[in-house]
């Protein structure tokens, strides 16, 4: 199964958005007819909360309106994305398994009333969601307008009751195997936390002071595990009676409830989610950012943008309506970074209900509005890149992102506050995007020998696996700067002895870490050649590195700050502070020229981004955005596949979409 299927079956990128038409009448769907055709949306989502409607009691379905609905799509030409509706149990399964209601750390049960109200690892819940899973899949399977399964709706939720301890329990077994091993992988000696049976294990619940860190992170290794189990369950019931592809939304940028590497391996396409909460360049920056994720997730496989806004959501305490010309640069966004399209929630704005002040592409106001000029000029344009379909990005630098290193820093009792996982991983993004270069992610212990650099911040937790990897990594040839506080501790959270990080890597980095001496909140310290820095600084020992910069005052005056190492064939540079934005600036741009990276085209000014797309038959696309309030002249012109004619220049927040000469 693979993405072509989707494209194929549409005939080019796909365009449209989460439709529930279950809110409306007959008059507003005709409407909606007409509309979609003028907006040349092309797949729908259907079905996402309507668990209520399609069995409306236990065991009896009701599926008339969905028919309805899936054939009237079909009759004008749309194709349909069937979600299962089990994000949302309706009152009537929570009245009858109130057992599959979650518990948070405090011990609260919640209750129905909003979404998600649910536990996974509830027995009633999985057999429920299988159930209806396999039903619409009997029914829907071999429908001509369907063209993807969307399975449930961005699994987020977490739960700490008596099931998920009893689920946790047998996952702690297959993991440690015995209950010695655990207690030695959770440091239970300390704090007389000894386990002597495995009834007395608990999910880390609200407890008197720091919980045990290892118990933390097993926590969210199992509970992603149990999730994709849950997943798999409802893929492989609808695979029973369907060839169609399946996958579900995966949440982006900073959930990080599962590990996303391991969702990638089990969906036939990735799919994600994603709204911006800034406006301006940093929403074009974030769209970056989850589209170079989502991308990377299926080992740089076509994906697909599931939903987004047509206004930011909650941009801090408020929505944000989005810029003109926004809605188009921010699909295109996602498109020039490998996405089989760009879809929204949801079709048309509630006129009830819990999302009711949520952004759609048909607005209150109706289809006389910019809202819906604006959302139906992208799907003109979108419907014009059908030859982009199945064409992919290439990426000559990575991040490496790990989920286990961001579970790693949410436990208690770390040395600072400000080691935060996902702002590291986003500042890291961004001045390589501001650099103007295409980023993948990777795994530590992916096969990296592709990259020419590598930027690994927040590798707090690093594998005896990924150590070695990324030594020999820099033994081969690469370049590789790996940021303050790598490595401090290995899979099971237990600390490196004998300095940080552990000894594959200090190979390749030439230094060895004696002491974290983390900064207030408004301290800034000054290195030697100028650059600023916060948040964090340490104690280094060279031991074979040169030392680049230095710490200027303080008690570490005079002591290394960044360091550089020539080993094997490559570089590994240590950074044992956090630079401010000017300063990672220059450092990337001296570790792109050394590494031989670089924008491709060279010469476009900041806030113009540029992504090329490969066809595996040598076909180039280069996508163009202008992010600025300037017109740009593009310094190769070409055949630009939104206007049909040939661009020049773009104007302030236009785009392109060239088609380059072999
Ligand atoms: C998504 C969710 C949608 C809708 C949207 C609003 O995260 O999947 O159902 O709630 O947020 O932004």
């Amino acid at each position: 199964m693979d993405v072509r299927r989707l494209t194929d079956r549409l005939g080019g990128l796909a365009f449209g958005g989460d439709y529930n038409p279950e809110q409306w009448g007959e008059e507003v769907w005709q409407e909606d007819d007409e509309l979609m055709r003028r907006a040349r949306v092309n797949l729908a989502t259907l079905g996402v909360f309507s668990w209520a409607l399609v069995e409306p009691e236990e065991g009896r379905y009701d599926f008339g309106w969905l028919d309805a609905h899936v054939d009237r799509l079909h009759a004008n030409g749309i194709a349909v994305d069937l979600a299962t509706p089990t994000a949302s149990p309706p009152p009537w399964f929570t009245l009858a398994h109130p057992d599959a209601l979650p518990v948070r750390p405090d011990g609260v049960r919640l209750t129905h009333g909003s979404r998600d109200t649910y536990c996974l690892a509830a027995p009633a819940y999985r057999r429920a969601a299988r159930r209806i899973a396999s039903a619409l899949a009997e029914r829907y399977g071999d429908h001509p307008a369907l063209a993807l399964w969307h399975v449930h709706n961005e699994y987020v939720t977490l739960c700490w009751c008596d099931h998920t301890a009893t689920a946790f329990r047998v996952w702690l077994r297959a993991r440690h195997g015995t209950l010695d091993a655990l207690n030695e992988a959770w440091g239970t000696r300390f704090w007389s936390q000894r386990y002597t049976s495995w009834e007395q294990i608990l999910p880390p619940r609200a407890t008197q002071w720091h919980g045990n860190p290892g118990q933390a992170l097993d926590f969210r290794r199992f509970w992603s595990d149990e999730t994709l189990a849950a997943y798999r369950e409802q893929r492989d019931a609808i695979r029973a009676h369907s060839d169609r592809p399946v996958t579900t939304n995966l949440m982006l940028p900073g959930y990080q409830n599962l590990d996303l590497w391991a969702f990638g391996r089990e969906v036939d396409l990735v799919a994600v989610d994603h709204y911006p909460s800034a406006p301006g360049l940093d929403a074009a920056a974030d769209t970056a950012f989850g589209a170079d994720r989502a991308r990377s997730l299926g080992g740089g496989a076509p994906w697909l943008l599931m939903e987004q806004g047509t206004n930011t959501v909650y941009a801090g305490d408020r929505t944000l309506g989005k810029e003109p010309g926004q809605i188009l640069r921010h699909s295109l966004g996602h498109i020039a970074r490998g996405s089989e399209g760009a879809l929204f929630f949801q079709w048309r704005q509630s006129r009830a209900g819990a999302e009711q002040w949520h952004s759609a592409l048909v607005p209150h106001a109706g289809p006389d509005s910019r809202v819906f000029r604006e959302a139906a000029a992208t799907g003109e344009a979108v419907a014009r890149l059908g030859e982009l379909a199945g064409s992919a990005v290439r990426a000559d630098v990575a991040v490496l992102h790990d989920s286990d290193a961001w579970w790693a820093l949410d436990v208690d009792g770390l040395p600072s506050a400000a080691l935060d996982y996902h702002s590291a991983l986003r500042r890291a993004h961004r001045a390589l995007w501001d650099a103007g270069v295409t980023v993948d992610f990777a795994h530590p212990e992916h096969d990296l020998g592709r990259y020419r650099l590598l930027v690994a911040p927040a590798l707090f937790l690093l594998s005896d696996a990924g150590g070695e990897n990324l030594r020999r990594y820099v033994e081969g040839g690469g370049t590789l700067l790996v940021q303050h506080a790598a490595g401090c501790v290995d899979e099971r959270l237990h600390a490196r002895l004998g300095g940080y990080p552990a000894a594959p890597l200090r190979a390749a980095l030439g230094v060895r870490v004696e002491e974290h001496r983390p900064l207030g909140q408004d301290e800034e310290l000054v290195l030697s050649d100028g650059s600023r820095a916060r948040a964090w600084s340490e104690s280094l020992r060279i031991e074979g590195a040169e030392a680049v910069a230095a710490y200027s005052h303080g008690m570490l005056a005079g002591a290394p700050a960044l360091t550089r190492h020539a080993y094997g064939a490559g570089h590994g540079w240590y950074l044992s502070t956090e630079l401010d934005a000017a300063g990672s600036a220059a450092l990337i741009a001296r570790l792109l020229a050394e590494a031989g990276a670089a924008p491709e085209p060279p010469g476009l000014p900041p806030g113009v981004e540029t992504v090329t797309r490969h066809a595996p038959d040598g076909r180039r696309w280069r996508l163009h955005l202008n992010h600025t309030t300037e017109t740009v002249p593009l310094p190769e012109p070409g055949h630009d596949l939104l206007t049909g004619g040939v661009t020049h220049e773009l104007p302030a927040g236009g785009c392109a979409v060239l088609r380059l000469l072999p």
